[in-house]
């Protein structure tokens, strides 16, 4: 009856998708069959990231990344995964990804019409010690098929038409939005299948949490430094907030949709834009904040809003809880 239909009523990621593309009735398919691709990277992943200590997977690859990190073979095994999942999916043109300088044009024979901007390995600094990790991924549809350049992934964020992340933790959790809002699913192993755990995400309005790498206080600016100053001691007689801060944006970010609170990579004197990068981890988190009812902000604007001049451009970033964002707009508002 109603109350086990749970049990039987297996939602998958792709029925989800298909349900959801079903109101779109131009839609051809190509979207979940995309979604199909990107899922299977994840699942290949997933599998790696769980064996990585044992199939000696761990460790450095020995080449140095268009960012200047140091790739560990993870990074290269994982953006490998993808670069060939997307493009054989026949439904891509140009992908960007944080381990490759140049994006990927794809060949005319296998283009289709989606830009695929993503970070196939979110977190790399905490695999060897077996913390969680995660691949983050934004959804841009092509201008002009014919016409393919580097603007089609060159385009604000708020032009995303879907964007996700999977971390991969205790349990392998896909969180995806294609605009609807934000749905969670967690991968069976035994089934080989994302189920839909977390229908309908909404992170709360206000949080108790604040997530931040302390180490860089030196060189805040004003309005970082005195939000975080209220954080810790609260003018209004509330209680202080609690510091959670894993080092994984993935793993971040995930308990800051689900617990509330805000997420802050703010700029200091020696990055002034921060370290994270606009188009494969500010973007995707920031539409996925907005469609919980959180939002995000870069310090000057709406995340969203900004126009991205290059592809590992990078962007300072406050995301979460709707009210404690507003405070650090009030505070950069007041600093002009
Ligand atoms: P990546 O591993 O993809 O290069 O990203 C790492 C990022 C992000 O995951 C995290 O929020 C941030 O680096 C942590 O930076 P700090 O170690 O400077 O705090
Ligand atoms: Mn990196
Ligand atoms: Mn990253
Ligand atoms: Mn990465």
């Amino acid at each position: 009856h109603a109350a086990d239909a749970h049990r039987t009523d297996l939602m998958t990621i792709t029925r989800h998708v298909l349900n959801e593309q079903s109101k779109h009735p131009e839609s051809k398919g190509d979207f979940t069959i995309l979604l199909s691709h990107i899922v299977l990277g994840c699942k290949f992943v997933c599998s790696a990231v769980n064996k990585a200590g044992l199939a000696k997977l761990i460790g450095l690859a020995g080449e140095t990344n268009v960012q200047g990190e140091e790739q560990k073979k993870l990074d290269v095994l994982s953006n490998e995964v993808f670069v060939k999942a997307l493009i054989s999916s026949g439904r891509t043109c140009v992908l960007v990804s944080e381990e490759d300088e140049e994006a990927t044009f794809v060949d005319p024979s296998l283009r289709g019409k989606y830009c695929v901007v993503f970070d196939p390995l979110d977190g790399s600094s905490n695999i060897d010690c077996g913390v969680s990790i995660g691949t983050i991924f934004g959804i841009y549809m092509v201008k002009d098929k014919d016409n393919v350049s580097l603007d089609d992934v060159l385009q604000p964020g708020k032009h995303m038409v879907a964007a996700g992340y999977c971390m991969y933790g205790s349990s392998c959790t896909l969180v995806l939005s294609t605009g609807n809002g934000v749905n969670g699913f967690t991968l069976d192993p035994s089934l080989g299948e994302f189920i839909l755990t977390h229908p309908d995400i909404k992170i709360p309005k206000r949080g108790k949490l604040y997530s931040v790498n302390e180490g860089n206080a030196k060189n805040w600016d004003t309005p970082t430094a005195k939000f975080v100053e209220k954080c810790k001691f609260p003018e209004d007689g509330s209680s202080p907030k609690s510091l959670r801060y894993i080092g994984s944006m993935v793993a971040d970010v995930h308990r800051t949709l689900l617990y509330g609170g805000i997420f802050l990579y703010p700029a200091d004197k020696k990055s002034p834009n921060g370290k994270l990068r606009v188009l494969y981890e500010v973007f995707p988190m920031s539409f996925l904040m907005e469609q919980a009812g959180g939002q995000a902000f870069t310090g000057e604007q709406r995340a969203l809003d900004l126009v991205p001049t290059k592809i590992h451009q990078r962007s300072p970033v406050f995301l979460g809880s709707y009210d404690d964002v507003e405070e650090i707009v009030a505070l950069y508002a007041a600093e002009e």
